[in-house]
């Protein structure tokens, strides 16, 4: 029998989402944060799992949860819904606009799972270019959205890889638009202090996710909560999957929201890291940072980037080749992490290539 008859054909050109996992690396490639609980944390989480009944299914609304981040950052808690990691907002983010009349955009290059989900709820989509800067463009924007009567836009704010912030004045002439729901990522908030919450009491088309597995440290946990207007959450929820988060996570989540203060001490010290590395890498001849308002750079190599991969791999330290044609030509990406972390990842940078000139 052949079972691919059966299959979608417009998934065919998807693959599978791949992410290199070698041993005993410095793990500088998924933006991650590099420091573990706080010893206190994981002591009360110890104490939390022994009055969590994993026989049961988890709170279906992550009620307590969402009372907690509610008080965090000063919104109503019926305007938020908890997730998998924000991943899975997106997701079904996309599974309640995906009609044939509604355009779906976003920036080039950007975070890849907007792209990934528009394939997967076949939603036809564009990717508008960034200028040479990273920068995003506001005519080739405005007159892009002009074509389409219904558009679904998503700006990742920061944007992943680039790691820059794009000017509230070019988001505030998309959001002010009747024709456009905008999606604003802010998966990296705690790095760049920014963000458009105070905007949506009066913007009913901005939907707003954030993430704990960045600053944060729950990647391995997956949680993330979006904050959109009552509508939107009403649709969300009829496609949310039942128990969709995990009792351990809604526990640790919690906790961590609870301790919130002892993270602070870990996002300076990412920003002074980057801070560091950025001023480092402007030293090296070859090397081009990127300026950026996250928990990573963008650099750019006037060498080619497979060989600069593989020669911070050859020092132990794993980061991101996003080399490619276009904007990204030669580009690669590092996570900050802790100072011999990144320490490791400079003198690998400033090693002898031993390249023949
Ligand atoms: C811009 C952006 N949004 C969302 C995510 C996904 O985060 P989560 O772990 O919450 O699914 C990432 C992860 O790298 C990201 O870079």
């Amino acid at each position: 029998m052949e079972l691919r008859q059966f299959f979608r054909s417009d998934l065919a050109k998807l693959s599978p989402y791949h992410i290199d996992q070698p041993d005993h690396c410095v793990k500088l490639d998924a933006n991650e944060s590099p420091f573990d609980l706080p010893t206190e944390i994981y002591a009360e989480i110890s104490k939390e799992i022994s009055s969590l009944k994993f026989h049961r299914y988890p709170d279906p609304s992550a009620g307590r949860l969402r009372t907690a981040i509610s008080k965090m950052i000063g919104v109503d808690r019926d305007l938020i819904v908890v997730g998998n990691g924000s991943d899975e907002l997106i997701g079904y983010i996309f599974q309640i606009f995906a009609k044939p009349d509604v355009q779906a955009s976003f920036p080039s290059p950007t975070f890849s799972m907007y792209q990934i989900f528009a394939q997967i709820f076949g939603m036809s989509f564009t990717e508008i270019p960034l200028g040479s800067n990273f920068e995003l463009i506001d005519e080739t924007w405005q007159s892009h959205l002009n074509r389409y009567a219904k558009n679904l836009v998503f700006l990742a704010y920061p944007n992943n890889p680039t790691g820059n912030l794009f000017p509230e004045d070019i988001l505030h002439k998309i959001l002010v638009r009747s024709d456009t729901v905008l999606i604003l990522d802010e998966a990296y908030y705690e790095f760049s202090g920014k963000s458009l919450l105070s905007r949506l009491h009066q913007q009913p088309n901005l939907i707003i996710t954030r993430t704990f597995s960045k600053a944060y440290g729950l990647a391995g946990l997956r949680c993330g909560y979006m904050v959109a207007h009552p509508d939107v959450i009403s649709e969300i929820n009829k496609i949310r999957m039942p128990y969709n988060l995990n009792s351990f996570s809604q526990t640790v989540a919690m906790l961590m929201i609870k301790h919130r203060e002892n993270i602070r001490p870990y996002i300076k010290l990412i920003l002074e890291e980057r801070r560091r590395i950025y001023d480092m890498l402007v030293t090296v001849d070859w090397c081009e940072p990127m300026p950026t308002d996250s928990n990573f750079i963008l650099f750019r190599a006037q060498k080619p980037a497979d060989l600069v991969f593989q020669k911070v791999l050859s020092h132990g330290v794993l980061i991101r080749n996003l080399n490619c044609p276009g904007l990204l030509e030669n580009c690669l990406r590092v996570t900050i992490g802790t100072t011999e972390e990144n320490n490791r990842f400079l003198s690998a940078i400033t090693a002898d290539f031993g390249e023949k000139v």
